[in-house]
């Protein structure tokens, strides 16, 4: 974990996880820790966090919610395959938990609780995908599932650039 609970660097070099599929959550990760950063620094200004609260249920709703539909699509499929059937519950209540955080952004009475909503998000977030690479791809490699050819040409799963 770095400095904001990043998570770790490396992805390339450790044979398990595909280095565009880390370089994908990192780079997810860092647009919203952008996002709920302009919307704590509106709030704690006085200002109107109108738009920062909507540029990040936004994008929430958009390409995050679309990488976590196609993970439940594909690799928590290919891990009730293998039998995993409890790590995928333990997953599926994270990501339950992420849109009910979503929500409570969105409707939240006040930018401070949209604000701290948003941090807990975060934190969550970034624990989510260090599950992914750390447990949930790792079991799936170990049950014999190359999680490349998964994942393969799917954009939501690696980012624009690869595929
Ligand atoms: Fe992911």
């Amino acid at each position: 974990m770095g400095e904001h609970g990043h998570v770790t660097d490396g992805g390339d070099d450790n044979g398990s996880v595909p280095g565009a599929a880390h370089r994908h959550h990192a780079g997810l990760w860092s647009e919203l820790a952008a996002r709920e950063a302009a919307l704590v620094t509106a709030v704690s200004a006085g200002e109107d966090h109108e738009p920062a609260r909507r540029a990040l249920v936004d994008f929430l709703r958009g390409e995050v919610f679309d990488h976590l539909q196609t993970e439940e699509m594909v690799l928590y499929n290919a891990a009730r395959g293998a039998g995993e059937h409890a790590l995928v519950a333990a997953l599926e209540l994270d990501h339950r938990s992420l849109l009910s955080l979503v929500e409570h952004i969105d409707q939240a009475a006040t930018g401070l609780d949209a604000a701290l909503s948003a941090r807990a998000l975060v934190m969550l977030f970034v624990l989510r995908m260090e599950k992914e690479e750390t447990v949930l791809i790792p079991a799936l490699n170990g049950a014999g599932v190359d999680v490349s050819v998964l994942i393969a040409g799917r954009r939501e799963m690696l980012g624009p650039d690869e595929d």
